[in-house]
């Protein structure tokens, strides 16, 4: 007993000290995930989590970074912000690790951000497009777009391209992405001369959408747009085809997963959403990683899979180029980022630690997806 007190009275004086446990051994790094492995976004997180697996042996076999191998630490969020503020506080507190890539949803990259700041902790979200999760302070970095460029760029979409002048809008509630991609929709569309007839809500984890899409419809929309994630706007699409919604329908980033289709099926023609990236894109490196992720894990890459294997790459160049594995001088490497080639597009990070890049537009027809248009910042 006194033996163990000991012990722990060393250990304590040991965290007070050094502030930390080295959990890491001399020849690795230790990077931490934080995911939706499992929940209602599941998907979001198993992509990514390929995406970076991928990045990381790729990078191990090349020599590693700054001749040690990255290690990953995975923590499942479960699809939940309240969860993902205590994964990233396991992996920083009891793991140790020297950054974070995550979270997808940016419900849970605003959770986890603050934690990341007030440790020192870089975060490199792969797909968070809310504009407020990089504003939580200048340990917090992104390699997407953000929803002001993507709201603007579907508005004119539907108001250019479709030549389509009244709107309603379906949103989730309880999803800060939803809730910003709705607004930044709403100014454009407006701006430009149309109207937004009808607007609902639902939270997610719904399955029934007809009330709310009664009301849309008796307000006559040529089109709705539907900024939300896949489950519920697979079903909120196939139950509008139900009530004889013809119209287009139209959605964000969140729409991007093998699961649209599958619970949607033909449904979804007559759709449009827009992404980071086409697995129909032509140029080398993206044909390079789809033949590379494919003979990997028997799957088609979606945007998410490409966004996870960018954001590791653009973090291990920072390290490289830091020299260092602590928190501010990898902070100060990332900031530096200048025109990386990733699969997603050329990547710079910007004085708000986002990255300007390019958005992909998919419509759906005939039951499969089809790449449309790259439209630049
Ligand atoms: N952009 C979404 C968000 O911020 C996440 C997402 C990215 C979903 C890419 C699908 C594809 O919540």
């Amino acid at each position: 007993m006194r033996k163990t007190l000991g012990v722990l009275a060393v250990t304590a004086v040991f965290i007070m000290t050094y502030g930390c446990v080295a959990n890491e051994n001399k020849d690795e790094i230790l990077i931490g995930e934080l995911g939706s492995l499992t929940g209602t976004t599941a998907t979001f997180g198993q992509s990514t989590h390929h995406g970076l697996e991928l990045a990381v042996e790729e990078t191990n076999n090349a020599g590693g970074v700054l001749g040690k191998k990255i290690t990953l630490l995975v923590e499942d969020d479960q699809s939940k912000p309240e969860e993902a503020a205590t994964a990233v506080t396991k992996l920083i507190t009891r793991d140790n690790v020297r950054a974070i890539i995550g979270e997808v949803a940016s419900s849970r990259s605003l959770a986890a951000a603050p934690i990341c700041q007030q440790f020192q902790i870089p975060m490199v979200s792969p797909a968070s497009t809310n504009p407020e999760v990089t504003r939580k302070g200048d340990y917090i970095f992104r390699v997407c777009y953000i929803d002001p460029f993507q709201g603007e760029i579907l508005a004119k979409f539907m108001y250019n391209s479709l030549g389509l002048r009244k709107a309603a809008i379906l949103k989730d509630v309880k999803n800060d992405y939803s809730m910003g991609l709705a607004q930044f929709f709403h100014e454009t569309f407006t701006a430009l001369g149309g109207s937004v007839v009808a607007e609902q809500a639902y939270s997610e984890g719904d399955s029934d959408f007809r009330a709310q899409l009664t009301a849309l419809k008796a307000a006559e929309p040529e089109a709705i747009f539907v900024p939300g994630y896949y489950i519920e706007a697979a079903l909120i699409v196939k139950q509008a085809r139900e009530l004889n919604m013809t119209m287009p329908m139209l959605g964000g980033d969140g729409w991007d997963s093998s699961k649209l289709l599958e619970v949607g099926g033909e449904s979804l023609n007559n759709t449009y959403f827009s992404t980071h990236y086409s697995v129909d894109d032509t140029s080398t490196a993206v044909q390079n990683f789809v033949a590379k992720y494919r003979s990997r894990f028997q799957e088609i890459p979606d945007a998410m899979a490409a966004l996870g294997y960018d954001a590791g790459l653009i973090l291990f160049d920072a390290i490289r180029r830091a020299e260092s594995v602590e928190g501010p001088a990898i902070r100060d490497a990332l900031a530096a980022t200048e025109n990386f080639s990733g699969v997603t597009g050329k990547i710079t990070i910007d004085q708000d630690r986002n990255a300007r890049k390019s958005l992909v537009i998919i419509s759906v027809a005939d039951g499969a997806l089809k790449y449309r248009e790259t439209i630049q910042p």
